[in-house]
């Protein structure tokens, strides 16, 4: 079962940090050039079907590996062990992530005209740079990186 979820764990890393550099590296740095919103709307919506669902498979099996690290979960924000203090981390960037997404989604995307388009870009770039954190912190596990 662990090598299951941790292969699920991993495909949804891809997918979602993946399709965020995707995102931040060429279809945003375009969309500001030729203020093109057409291009990034279609790529926001494709993109969604697939990156919504990679996101829940992360929250789900993160937590089921972060269960099977530390069952205790009342330890899993205590910050004097490593352990723990990665599992804090994840959740810590999960809730990031969610208040950026939740605004882009509710405030700018639903208005998003060449105007509000580097507001977008403001939330682009912090959640790509949160998908990274994620891969860091969640290689750290076994590498002890941020031990
Ligand atoms: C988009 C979000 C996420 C991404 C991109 C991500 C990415 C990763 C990656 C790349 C690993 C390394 C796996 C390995 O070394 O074999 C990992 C491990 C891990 N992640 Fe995540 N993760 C995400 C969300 C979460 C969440 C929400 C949690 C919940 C606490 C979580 C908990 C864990 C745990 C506990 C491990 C260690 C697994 C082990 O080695 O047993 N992750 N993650």
């Amino acid at each position: 079962m662990y090598e299951v979820v941790l292969f699920l764990h991993l495909l949804g890393a891809t997918i979602w940090t993946g399709g965020h550099l995707v995102l931040a590296c060429t279809i945003l740095p375009s969309t500001l050039r030729s203020q093109d919103i057409e291009f990034i709307s279609r790529f926001e919506s494709s993109y969604e079907k697939i990156g919504i669902p990679a996101l829940l498979v992360q929250i789900i099996s993160g937590i089921y590996l972060a269960f099977n690290l530390l069952p205790d979960i009342s330890q899993w924000f205590n910050f004097s062990n490593p352990v723990s203090r990665l599992i804090s981390y994840k959740l810590i960037i999960l809730g990031c992530t969610f208040l950026l997404a939740i605004d882009a989604r509710l405030r700018i995307i639903p208005h998003l005209s060449t105007r509000n388009l580097k507001a977008l870009a403001y939330h682009i770039i912090p959640v790509t740079l949160l998908s990274v954190l994620f891969v860091y912190v969640g290689i750290s596990f076994r590498t002890g990186w941020l031990y």
